[in-house]
């Protein structure tokens, strides 16, 4: 397992994984899974966030409680798939700054090709959460991840529900200071870019559109 790559093995996520591999499950069915696996994956990739302590007084007594501290988020979603994990994490911290991605495969190259870019300013302040389901090639994630850079992003993860080993290794090999946190690593993309096994097209599936 390569060092900047978190695999979030957790029976309740693989539970719900499985069911969102099959086919017939259906669009509303996946939807909803797909967000409850991003409450779930949210809380491992947010599991270091600084805290620092706040004096308030409960009904009961003063306390200094724990809050968060530290960087505020923004939550990239790389569109249309990241929006599935985008509102689950949103929910979780609702104080994130939201940034949207639109890049398209080429069928033909499988390269990324960028038609909307949307950022909150100030992102070297943040900390930056690039969101998309499916890391296959890698080529899409590692130009989403440029593009934050570009515009100042410098603490920057990247969530998605599946891995395949050539994504992997793009964005070790494009972006080593970018920490990956998956549900899986399936076993392999195929040559038209798709994730084997996988769940099929994630945006597809995500709005009953094919
Ligand atoms: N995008 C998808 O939606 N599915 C894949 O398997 C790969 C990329």
């Amino acid at each position: 397992m390569k060092d900047n790559v978190v695999v979030i093995d957790h029976p309740l996520i693989q539970h719900k994984l499985s069911i969102m591999r099959n086919r017939g499950t259906a669009s509303g069915k996946f939807r909803h899974l797909l967000k409850e696996i991003s409450l779930l994956m949210g809380y491992e990739a947010t599991r270091d966030l600084p805290t620092t302590y706040r004096s308030i007084e409960t009904p009961m007594e003063a306390m200094d409680a724990p809050v968060l501290s530290g960087k505020k988020m923004c939550l990239f979603s790389v569109l249309r798939a990241g929006d599935g994990l985008l509102s689950g994490l949103l929910e979780l911290v609702p104080s994130a700054r939201v940034g949207h991605i639109g890049l398209y495969r080429d069928p033909k190259t499988l390269e990324a090709v960028e038609y909307f870019f949307k950022a909150p300013k100030q992102l070297n302040e943040r900390l930056c959460l690039v969101v998309d389901p499916m890391l296959a090639t890698g080529h899409s994630a590692s130009a989403a991840i440029q593009k934050v850079k570009d515009h100042g992003g410098k603490h920057i993860r990247f969530i998605c529900l599946l891995a395949s080993p050539e994504g992997l290794q793009t964005l070790a090999d494009q972006h080593p200071d970018v920490k990956v946190y998956t549900a899986c690593i399936d076993r392999a993309c195929n040559d038209k870019g798709y994730i084997l096994p996988g769940i099929g097209d994630a945006g597809d599936r995500l709005f009953g559109t094919s």
